[in-house]
């Protein structure tokens, strides 16, 4: 086992940070961008994945991410850095944060900054190295650690803050906020009876942390880890207050239409208090049904809102974009809600229509049975919204190909009748993962008859809404080349949409 003192430096971390930013910039300058994001937050060049330190500070938004600026596979971790000044557009800031230290030799892995009481940006996240050297196979060694900035884009390491005395194999991502008159911080961790569990520490001055117990522990023997756990208070329709937890589990196995990623996001609804654990009321609910979304992160906005970001994590097929220069991207800043059925609400920040030119209205919309109408002969990027009138349709499955291609390659968002639920399916897809997820229709919609979507388009990726954020589902979506038509289609029937918007990118 190493026996480094785990704070000492092995590099000096402003070079590793300017490696790092050559090799980015290098990747960029070579990267083809026919699915690259027009919107979306993604590194210019190099893998990435989990959202980290999601902040506002210094009057902008962070999203930091979990970075691999070497080569676009998973690689050793950075941290990567966009701001933005409206969560709409983003830029991207330096590389963050680069392994230098000791107890980080194989990266810097997940956590998230909170503003401390000296206006200093307080940056946790894991250090993570191999047990023995570089050799994989005797498991990791992970610690908490701590960095501070100033200006939110330089920071300077402080360490270790959280040991691992046990010795546990997984023990990461820590979330830290504001509780009372303390410092709270919730982490992930594999028990050493292998089950996954959420362990919760306490601090006065966000240095010397002291452990709490175990938060949370997973009632499935299956699941052995719960990554990027993230704890907050949302108010609940009429006022009372309720506890939501999120994690991203692994080993869960698929369960009629949940846990059918590689690894599965989602929350629990419940109460909790100091000094307890969490105590659930109801199921764990995925927080996006995508083939593509895990390891989310919330930030509490100034105004108060809870706004989230996930990974759109590729979930076991090829990676085309990895041939590009780069592979991975977040998705949208979402914001939470509760609703009266107490599950969340998740739609896409209001700050993003900055994105969007005034909508191209079509009004309402009647296709016969098998019928399709053209909406766009090209459209790679855009937001998209059809309100479907169940009631006066008989279609077995309708709703919009998107990303459609000359080589007969789409992407499609569509209601079905037969299940009850929205499908996004990829089943036409030329490039990339195939498959498709689905997603129940919120019981509202259907006592309605009134069905609403919102599909963000993406150049390689499709986002959809369900009714008032109920559901959300996330995807890649990569077509071919020429122009991406987008269509509305009726399979088995007819169809009355009420509503048919399309926006365009603002230039
Ligand atoms: C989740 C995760 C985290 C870890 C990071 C490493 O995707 O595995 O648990 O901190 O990614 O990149």
């Amino acid at each position: 086992m190493t026996q480094d003192s785990p704070n000492a430096p092995f590099a000096s971390h402003e070079r590793e940070l300017a490696r790092a930013d050559r090799a980015v910039a290098e990747l960029a300058a070579a990267r083809r961008d026919r699915w690259y994001p027009a919107f979306h937050v993604a590194s210019p060049g190099g893998w990435i994945n989990d959202p980290n330190g999601l902040c506002f500070f210094g009057g902008r938004w962070h999203a930091f991410y979990q970075l691999h600026p070497f080569g676009s596979q998973w690689g050793p971790m950075h941290w990567g850095h966009a701001s933005s000044a409206d969560l709409a557009h983003w830029r991207t800031e330096p590389v963050a944060l680069a392994p230098s230290l000791e107890a980080e030799r194989a990266g810097v892995y997940s956590g998230s900054a909170v503003t401390g009481p000296d206006g200093l940006l307080y940056a946790f996240y894991t250090a993570h190295r191999w047990r023995n050297g570089s050799n994989e196979d005797e498991g990791n060694l992970e610690v908490q650690c701590l960095a501070t900035s100033a200006d939110g884009v330089r920071f300077e390491k402080r360490g270790v803050v959280v040991g691992n005395p046990e010795n546990l194999r997984d023990f990461r991502d820590p979330k830290v906020w504001r509780q009372g008159d303390a410092w709270l911080m919730v982490v992930g961790r594999r028990s050493l009876d292998g089950r996954g569990e959420v362990v919760l520490y306490r601090s006065e001055d966000l240095l010397a942390w002291r452990p709490e117990g175990v938060l949370y522990r997973h009632p499935d023997p299956s699941v052995y880890m719960l990554e990027c756990p993230d704890l907050f208070e949302l108010e609940a329709p009429g006022g009372a207050r309720r506890w939501v937890l999120c994690f991203s589990a692994m080993g869960a196995r698929p369960d009629g239409y949940r846990f059918r990623n590689f690894n599965n996001a989602g929350y629990l609804v419940g109460t909790w208090r100091p000094g307890e654990p969490f105590s659930p009321e109801g199921d764990f609910r995925p927080l996006d049904w995508g083939q593509n979304f895990y390891a989310p992160q919330t930030l509490e906005a100034p105004d108060g809102r809870r706004i989230l970001m996930g990974w759109m994590s590729p979930n076991g097929g090829p990676l085309p974009t990895q041939a590009d220069g780069w592979c991975g991207q977040l998705t949208v800043p979402r914001e939470l809600s509760l609703g009266a059925d107490g599950a969340l609400r998740c739609a896409p920040a209001r700050e993003l229509d900055a994105l969007w030119d005034s909508a191209r209205e079509l009004g309402a919309v009647e296709l016969g049975t098998n019928e399709e109408l053209a909406v766009e002969q090209d459209l790679a990027v855009g937001c998209v919204d059809v309100t479907l009138d169940l009631g006066a349709s008989t279609a077995e499955r309708c709703g919009l190909k998107v990303h459609a291609t000359a080589d007969g390659g789409f992407t499609y968002v569509a209601y079905d009748d037969q299940t009850g639920r929205v499908v996004l399916d990829r089943q036409a897809a030329r490039t990339g993962e195939r498959g498709y997820r689905s997603a129940p229709v919120p019981a509202g919609a259907l006592a309605r008859g009134e069905l609403t979507l919102r599909v963000l388009l993406d150049r390689g990726s499709v986002e959809v809404f369900v009714g008032d954020g109920e559901q959300a589902l996330s995807a890649y979506s990569l077509p071919g080349d020429g122009p991406r038509a987008v269509s509305l289609v009726a399979e088995g029937g007819a169809l009355r949409a009420s509503r048919l918007a399309v926006r365009r990118q603002r230039p």
